[in-house]
């Protein structure tokens, strides 16, 4: 080992035998020039930024405290689904929607692709906890990573450093999170800002609740705690213990009689969860506040209701369109410094900007590529999917119960989608299993979160379709058995809504944003029995005076019949495409109350 950095400790702080063996088991094999403990304090973040920006990686803003961009290889933007692997003993187990490899056979090709990848660079050790510290059954991790790039993001998205190697005792469970960039760096061979490879691995192992990733640095590939352990690995430690590890942000709300609600909703990758999350509510008196933008761990409590929590600790969150008019709080959140800008675009004066920050884009901008950018340019200034990462205790917005162990326990859930047609602004299912069902058909047209083309639709169940770590029928099955062994009073209720209908103009038939709080009261009013309600072969909607549309602006009121529409013959059509979907899902494993509820479906439409 050589001189080492000043981040962290070569020390290890911890005397856990199974993380000692391992750590050393990969720092043989992918021969670091120095493995470094980290502690998650200030202090070392300092130093890694620092030598992020020494590195080219990172330059820091003077237009906010503490906070620095960078721009990743262009290659290395989005997660990569095609690279994206459920390694499960049995194949069957991985589903249709999963690519397979056999366990063994990727740990002996990844095995390869390790062995001497972190030559000339650092191997830093993330011990971290998804969840709050001190809940029952806290979920741990541990990360090692040769990305300084990760390691600084992790200390933003997780409880992470010497608190939780100080609870990581001998024998304590957690999950192994490997991850190289792949670009081992020859004696004298100078650093590029982004190190990646082309060749590029996600992996996850269920059985053994491992995650090995290979080759990228981009967030969901390689900040492991995030999708591929508060997701995929944790999808599957829920349906052995009993839970739902979900796609969904959590929100507060209280009406202006101080009524309090919580609220969890599902909406694919660039489809509205932060944005819903950090809602300003268009309605006086009625207030939001966030406790989750991405991630929800669901539980059944001792008093029967299903209560939520949010594993992460910062927002990584997708900036192009987020504004001072969309989202005030996540721009409040940024402004307080302490954040990480990634692909987004830079401007003269030290500070980030992408489309949709302001109305008029600068005279002259560096953009997410280095080059100079003007107006005139033909291509955006910012990557469709820049991302800024910043801790959420700094949102404005936040609700003190964000770091509850308990969780909070829901009245609602939704389930939306980015559909120019067929599917209305909001619709209530009719009981659990048949919001269980239109969650299972949950259709969207692809984004930029993703590498491939935008604007197909596809089939998302319940926004998992990318997150998943097991069989997606035994997910709707594990998703029917939780509800039906409920209290059907307890439940909370299902809506299905999209803020993305459009008009023959092409243009959204719903403001959306601050907007949707409108929507959400008239679902909370629903709860509490107190709203008109019309019913529908899909569900009930509401009738055309239930929604209160106060203040709403000039020209959507006249929308509102064409965003509310239920029309028969889309559904007829969408019927049939549901038919495709479910038989991709194979016949022994998809639950047959779904297709129940499908024929149900048919027979409302054949008879309205
Ligand atoms: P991930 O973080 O990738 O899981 O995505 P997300 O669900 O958090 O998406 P996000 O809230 O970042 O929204 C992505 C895009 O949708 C942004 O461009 C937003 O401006 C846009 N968007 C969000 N809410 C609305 C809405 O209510 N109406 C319309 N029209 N667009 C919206
Ligand atoms: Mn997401
Ligand atoms: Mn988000």
């Amino acid at each position: 080992m050589t001189e080492h950095s000043g981040i962290g400790t070569i020390q290890p702080p911890t005397d856990h035998a199974d993380i000692l063996t391992w750590v050393a088991e990969v720092a043989e094999l992918t021969a670091p020039e120095r493995v470094v403990f980290c502690d998650g304090s200030g202090a070392e973040w300092d130093r890694l930024t620092a030598l992020l920006v020494e590195k080219g990686t990172f330059v820091a803003l003077s237009a906010k405290p503490n906070s620095f961009w960078c721009a990743s290889d262009p290659e290395d933007v989005a997660r990569v689904e095609d690279r994206t692997f459920i390694c499960s003993h049995d194949r069957a187990d991985a589903g249709p929607t999963n690519n397979w490899v056999d366990p063994l056979d990727m740990r002996t090709v990844m095995t390869e692709h390790y062995r001497g990848a972190m030559s000339g660079r650092t191997m830093y050790v993330i011990a971290f906890c998804m969840g709050p510290l001190d809940a029952a059954d806290p979920k741990f991790g541990v990360q090692i990573t040769d990305s300084e790039y990760v390691a600084a993001s992790m200390r933003v998205m997780t409880r992470s450093g010497a608190p939780v190697w100080a609870k990581l005792t001998g024998g304590t469970e957690f999950v192994k999170c490997l991850h190289s960039v792949g670009a081992p760096l020859a004696p004298g061979q100078a650093d590029v800002p982004w190190p990646c490879d082309k060749t590029k691995y996600i992996a996850h192992f269920p059985q053994t609740r491992t995650i090995w990733s290979y080759g990228s640095g981009y967030g969901g590939n390689a900040l492991l705690g995030k999708k591929c352990f508060a997701l995929r690995i944790a999808s599957v430690l829920g349906r052995d213990e009993g839970w739902l590890a979900e796609h969904m942000l959590i929100l507060k709300l209280t009406s202006p009689q101080g009524r309090t609600h919580y609220v969890a909703a599902a909406f694919p990758s660039s489809c509205g969860k932060t944005n819903l999350a950090m809602l300003e509510s268009a309605l006086p008196g009625w207030w939001a506040e966030t406790i989750g933008d991405d991630i929800a761990w669901l539980r059944f409590g001792a008093d029967g209701r299903l209560y939520a929590v949010n594993p992460e600790t910062g927002f990584f969150g997708v900036a192009p369109g987020t504004g001072a008019k969309t989202n005030p709080n996540a721009i409040a959140t940024i402004a307080r410094g302490n954040s990480i800008f990634t692909n987004t675009a830079r401007t003269d004066d030290g500070d980030v900007w992408w489309e949709g920050l302001t109305d008029a884009p600068p005279a002259h901008l560096i953009d997410w590529r280095g080059q100079d950018w003007t107006p005139d340019s033909d291509s955006p200034a910012a990557h469709p999917n820049s991302r800024y990462c910043t801790p959420i205790e700094q949102c404005p917005s936040v609700a003190p119960e964000w770091n509850d162990p308990t969780g909070v326990p829901l009245s609602a859930i939704f389930f939306g989608g980015r559909r120019a047609n067929t599917v209305p602004l909001v619709a209530e299912s009719f009981d659990w299993a048949h919001g269980v069902f239109t969650a299972s058909v949950l259709s969207s047209e692809t984004t930029a979160a993703a590498a491939g083309r935008v604007g197909v639709v596809r089939r998302d169940p319940m926004a998992m379709l990318p997150f998943l770590g097991y069989h997606i029928g035994d997910y709707f099955a594990h998703w029917l058995r939780l509800g039906a062994a409920a209290d059907p009073a307890k439940l909370p209720k299902i809506f299905q809504v999209n803020w993305f209908r459009r008009g023959a103009d092409g243009k959204f038939l719903w403001p959306g944003f601050g907007d949707n709080v409108r929507v959400l009261k008239w679902a909370l009013e629903r709860i509490d029995g107190t709203a008109a309600a019309e019913w529908t072969p899909i569900g009930h909607i509401p009738t055309a005076d239930a929604l209160d549309l106060d203040g709403l602006a000039a020209g959507y009121r006249d929308l509102l019949p064409a965003a509310l529409a239920v029309d028969i013959e889309e559904w007829v059509a969408e019927t049939r495409s549901i038919d495709e979907w479910y038989a991709t899902i194979g016949g022994n494993r998809l639950p047959e109350h779904l297709r129940e509820q499908l024929a149900a479906l048919k027979l409302r439409l054949v008879q309205a």
